[in-house]
């Protein structure tokens, strides 16, 4: 427990510029920790690529990579460990770029302190503020305002009054607990490990005096208990156990704890390690809890202290920082991972961008990569948690797209909307089921997916003359009417085309509830929406049809003059040429418009109907 708590994580924040790598570099030589062997390559790569005129450039040891020596910058997070006799430091290095953004985010969410780095010359700038905002809505609350590079102005004391000030002003409403001002230079060592010469009017401590001394709460053990399990170890009969990490909190054996999804209470009874029972476990301790109750417990659920139960909500608020290449969505869904638990989830709006350089709302529909926006998102199961705020622990989760796999967002919960459970359904004693059953069929969405001038329009006609013909009551809903009503304040972006599908979506579940076979014909050019609509209305009664055409014969069909319009530059989005279609894997019927007569279309897909019951 004591060497736990004598391990400091911080991140350094500020650019090449500043002096980071520099000082990093310094702090590491001053504690005997760069080895003579690295020690010579460095003084050999000084001469080569270093900016200090021939002296040793620390910058040097820490950039890693041969392509950031080469262009000066540094990029992705590099973990150091170091450790003094009284404390030992994990220190997260971190470009400060702003397209980089996301890296910094990354070393900053298991940071307890962020140095900023200042040069003194240059006085507080864009990124300073930008750092401080991240650190600040990562959880950090220690800042040391590193005010380096004060040889450069004579290490004079009004530059450095002056910077502390503006720093503090500018940093009133970021909730930091503690900001220490140091005037440094990390090239001449000024103030790192010792105090200076150069600063008789500076009393405080030393930078690496006050890494050891600085009292940063274990903030994960001050926290409630919250143990999310990893998985159910059950050996044999005689045991059952549930296994993970203590996220944050401590727990003794013989004490009450609850479920948070259902509630139900037990208490624990062993601590169970691989080197035997534990009295107590803490924050970071991997343990198997087993209970004294019988209780349905599953990996995902989290075990929490009876007393300070976490949030349960299927919609949240939340600050998100966008990692992927492709941009965020509103509409689309992704996987959630929050603890150990993974759910879908969509955005179901986006609030406002916020200006990472000065922290201003800003209006915006999509997030880029290494944007920032206040969204609100809806899980398909609800999840427990706490705000970020309260507790890093269990108020951070992680977006994954559904397709690729990778990590595209981080996020930071604010709060639950309360929103969702005061609107309650309704339930009407007239349903799908009665309505269906009066009109002696059943509901179906049959989607129509396909280029502009594939045909989609033509054959939902023809599908819909017959089925009229057999006594079917059926509706087609088309892309371009719906334009001209409901979907009036859409265009063409691709956050604007997912709102378009998901409205017709809505509008076409509605049309089945009523008891109808709806015909829908959208481009709907991309994938995961249409996954979207599959999941909404039930695979069962969901047809996929794809119709298909090569381009040229679109191009060449041109109906609405659109492809002449477009390929003269007069629509930058148009789908297949500025626009991307991405079409369907398994459509459950695929249909060639290039070879076939639209007659002969509609004729297989009725034939599809037919063989799904419905009289046509
Ligand atoms: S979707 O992509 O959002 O599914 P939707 O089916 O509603 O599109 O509307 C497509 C129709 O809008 C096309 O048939 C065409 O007539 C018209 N249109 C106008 N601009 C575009 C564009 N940039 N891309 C595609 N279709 C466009």
């Amino acid at each position: 427990m004591s060497a736990r708590r004598d391990l400091l994580r911080f991140i350094t924040c500020g650019s090449v510029d500043d002096g980071k790598s520099t000082l990093i570099g310094r702090l590491l030589h001053e504690c005997g920790l760069i080895f003579e062997d690295t020690y010579a390559a460095l003084s050999r790569d000084s001469r080569r690529h270093g900016t200090t005129g021939g002296e040793i450039d620390f910058a040097l040891l820490l950039d890693g990579l041969e392509a950031e020596r080469q262009q000066g910058i540094t990029i992705d997070v590099a973990y150091r460990y170091f450790a003094t006799p009284r404390r030992s430091f994990i220190v997260a290095d971190t470009p400060g770029h702003e397209q980089y953004t996301r890296n910094m985010a990354t070393g900053a969410s298991t940071a307890s302190l962020a140095i900023i780095l200042v040069d003194a010359s240059k006085g507080l700038l864009p990124q300073s503020k930008r750092h401080s905002l991240i650190c600040s809505l990562l959880g950090i609350r220690n800042i040391v305002l590193a005010v380096n590079k004060l040889d450069l102005v004579a290490f004079d004391r009004l530059q450095f009054d002056r910077i502390a000030q503006e720093y503090r002003e500018f940093s009133g409403s970021l909730g930091f607990r503690e900001i220490l001002p140091i005037p440094l230079s990390a090239r001449l060592g000024d103030n790192v490990t010792s105090p200076s010469q150069n600063t008789p009017w500076y009393q405080g401590p030393s930078l690496l005096q006050h890494l050891e001394e600085v009292e940063v709460l274990s903030d994960h053990a001050a926290k409630p208990f919250r143990f999310p399990v990893q998985w159910v170890n059950r050996p044999d009969a005689s045991f059952r156990g549930f296994s993970g990490t203590v996220a944050s909190g401590r727990i003794a054996a013989g004490q009450d704890i609850r479920l948070a999804g259902s509630g139900r209470a037990a208490q624990v009874q062993r601590i169970v390690t691989a080197d035997g029972d534990l009295p107590e476990a803490i924050a970071g301790q991997a343990v198997t809890l087993t209970l004294g109750d019988e209780i349905d417990i599953a990996r995902g659920d989290m075990l929490v202290a009876s007393e300070a139960p976490p949030e349960i909500a299927d919609q949240i608020a939340a600050d998100i920082l966008w990692m992927g290449a492709e941009p965020m969505l509103p509409g689309r869904d992704y996987l959630l991972r929050i603890s150990q638990e993974w759910t879908q989830a969509r955005i179901t709006s986006l609030r406002h961008g916020i200006d990472v350089n000065t922290g201003n709302h800003i209006a915006a529909r999509t997030l880029q990569m290494n944007d920032l926006g206040l969204c609100h998102l809806v899980t398909l199961k609800p999840i427990a948690f706490d705000s970020y705020g309260e507790n890093r622990a269990t108020g951070g989760f992680i977006l994954v797209d559904r397709f690729t796999h990778e990590t595209v967002a981080a996020g930071m919960i604010r709060h639950a909307l309360r929103r969702a459970s005061n609107i309650h359904i309704a339930n009407f004693t007239i349903d799908r089921a009665a309505r269906a059953e009066r009109n002696g069929q059943r509901p179906m969405l049959l989607w129509f997916t396909g280029l502009s001038g594939s045909g989609k329009s033509t054959i939902a006609n023809l599908v819909e003359q017959a089925l009229f013909s057999a006594g079917r009551h059926c509706y087609s809903l088309d892309g371009d009417n719906l334009r001209h009503g409901l979907n009036r304040d859409l265009g063409f972006t691709a956050a604007d085309r997912v709102e378009n599908i998901r409205r017709a979506g809505e509008v076409a579940k509605l049309m089945m509830d009523a008891g109808l076979i709806v015909l829908a014909s959208f481009i709907s050019p991309f994938r995961a929406d249409r996954q979207m609509l599959r999941e909404l209305i039930g695979a069962q009664d969901f047809l996929e049809i794809h119709v298909d055409a090569p381009i040229e014969t679109c191009m060449a069909r041109d109906p609405k003059g659109l492809y002449a319009k477009a390929k003269a530059g007069l629509i930058p989005n148009f789908t297949g040429l500025g626009s991307p279609y991405e079409p369907p894997e398994t459509p459950d019927i695929l249909l060639n418009t290039g070879e076939a007569s639209a007659e002969d279309c509609a004729g297989r897909v009725l034939a599809a109907l037919r063989q799904r019951g419905i009289a046509c």
